[in-house]
């Protein structure tokens, strides 16, 4: 039996590189803020790497919409088909989730469309709605270039999706199409939505301070109400003084933006993904990815003989095999209990695992979702920055926001730090956002298209 060793300090000191310096994250700040300028900007919108897309939707609810809708909410890890009934102060929502097989994530779009248009059928009958004609709000968490509230053209898949024939196509038609080759459900597509527009419109809806909405879940993305006098891209009817942008900003760092600060761990999660070099943000940030990146970095420090004693297990070595749900788990534990975390490295294989192997485990997973969260907040910062509006509430949805138990805190204390003076902010956890979002929409859609407004 050899000493037991203290590696800790050395794990900790490897794991300097995930920690960001508040001159970095200052830095990021300022690249960020110019990347969305340039989304925005006539001249340099087409090049520039963050897209800043106008949303099209031009009022957020005001509480007093009503009736019956319907939404989809594609994009993240479930599928999911909503009802959704609208009534005076309280609404009531079923919803059902449908798996979307992995040869359908990466197979023909046609073959997307017409699996959710199936769902959707059945779902219509489970809830004895199969004969009425509804109003849907789909909300469809890529990159989409709006050319109106219902037509949004594809720029590109993220996250696991990959299928064939729907980059550059309208989404929305799409969707139509597969309707009609069943021709058996009657369905009126009010609007496309991002997710993180859900999110804002569903906080919206009972906080009027409501104007950021962000994602940390699958992925990583934020919209943010701008002044249409910056929104040179904007060509719709004018009159109205606000528009809603989804920036995209999962892409921020496409251009080596963020090399200054990427890691070797980021940089192998890249090449090894279906889609190296995009999406280079969320793949710091989101939970596709930070169970990996926590991975690879057991990996590193095993083989350097500072985990486990040198010895891993088949399970470890194996890609996507540490969920970004064990992060969240393991650093629940209270300090110095390590219960959740001996669980999941025994079901890694890791069962040789002693205390000072945990606590270096658990280390590792603090410095990659503190730097996510850091990441995260330098984003929110910059956008309030640059709204510079005394109050604004941020709503906010995803698994990763939603489950890791030190997330919201971190946020906070982060934000805090890099706003500007007299520039306050409360970040809410949004009830179902790119759902109850959806159906949102498509009730402000509709009632503008009634003429009720
Ligand atoms: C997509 C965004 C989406 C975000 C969160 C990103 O991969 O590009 O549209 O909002 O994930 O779901």
């Amino acid at each position: 039996m050899g000493m037991a060793v203290n590696n800790l300090p050395q794990i900790r000191e490897e794991c300097e590189v995930f920690h960001l310096t508040d001159k970095q994250i200052r830095e990021i700040m300022s690249r960020l803020h110019n990347d969305l300028l340039k989304g925005l900007g006539k001249d340099s919108h087409a090049t520039s790497i963050v897209k800043c897309w106008i949303t099209y939707i031009q009022d957020l609810p005001n509480g007093k919409e009503r009736g019956k809708f319907l939404a989809l909410d594609l994009g993240g890890t479930n599928f999911r088909v909503l009802i959704i009934n609208l009534g005076e102060n309280h609404f009531d929502m079923q919803s059902k989730i449908y798996a979307i097989p992995n040869h359908i994530m990466t197979g023909t779009g046609v073959a997307l469309f017409d699996h959710i248009a199936e769902c959707l059928a059945n779902f219509m009958k489970e809830h004895n709605v199969y004969e009425e004609r509804l109003a849907l709000g789909f909300t469809f968490s890529f990159p989409l270039k709006q050319l109106g509230l219902t037509k949004g053209i594809l720029q590109r898949w993220t996250k696991g999706f990959s299928c064939s024939g729907v980059v550059g196509e309208d989404v929305v038609q799409g969707l139509k199409d597969a309707i009609a080759r069943r021709g058996d459900v009657q369905i009126d597509i009010c609007a496309i939505l991002n997710d993180t527009t859900g999110t804002l419109m569903s906080c919206a809806w009972k906080n009027h301070n409501c104007k950021i909405g962000l994602i940390v879940g699958t992925g990583s993305n934020a919209c943010y109400v701008e002044k249409t006098e910056n929104c040179e891209m904007f060509d719709g009817e004018p009159g109205k003084s606000e528009l809603l942008i989804n920036t995209e900003w999962g892409a921020f760092g496409d251009d080596g933006t963020l090399d200054f600060v990427r890691t070797e761990f980021d940089r192998d999660v890249d090449v090894n993904s279906i889609n190296p070099g995009k999406q280079i943000q969320e793949k710091m940030i989101s939970g596709m990815y930070m169970g990996e990146l926590v991975r690879l970095a057991l990996v590193k420090f095993t083989r350097m003989g500072l985990l486990f004693g040198g010895h891993g297990s088949d399970l470890l070595f194996e890609r996507g095999s540490f969920y970004t749900k064990y992060v969240s788990e393991i650093e629940s534990d209270k300090l110095g209990d390590y219960t959740s975390c001996m669980e999941v490295l025994e079901e890694l294989g890791l069962s040789h695992a002693t205390e000072a192997d945990m606590a270096g485990v658990r280390h590792v997973c603090e410095s990659v979702s503190r730097r996510a969260a850091h990441l995260v907040s330098a984003g929110i910062a910059t956008l309030l920055n640059k709204m510079a509006e005394p109050r604004v509430t941020v709503g906010i949805d995803g698994s990763v926001y939603r489950f890791h138990p030190h997330f919201h805190t971190l946020m906070c204390d982060k934000i805090a730090q890099l706003v500007g003076p007299g520039i306050h902010f409360d970040l809410m956890l949004s009830e179902d956002g790119s759902g109850r979002g959806a159906a949102l929409v498509a009730a402000v859609a509709c009632r503008q298209s009634l003429g009720v407004a």
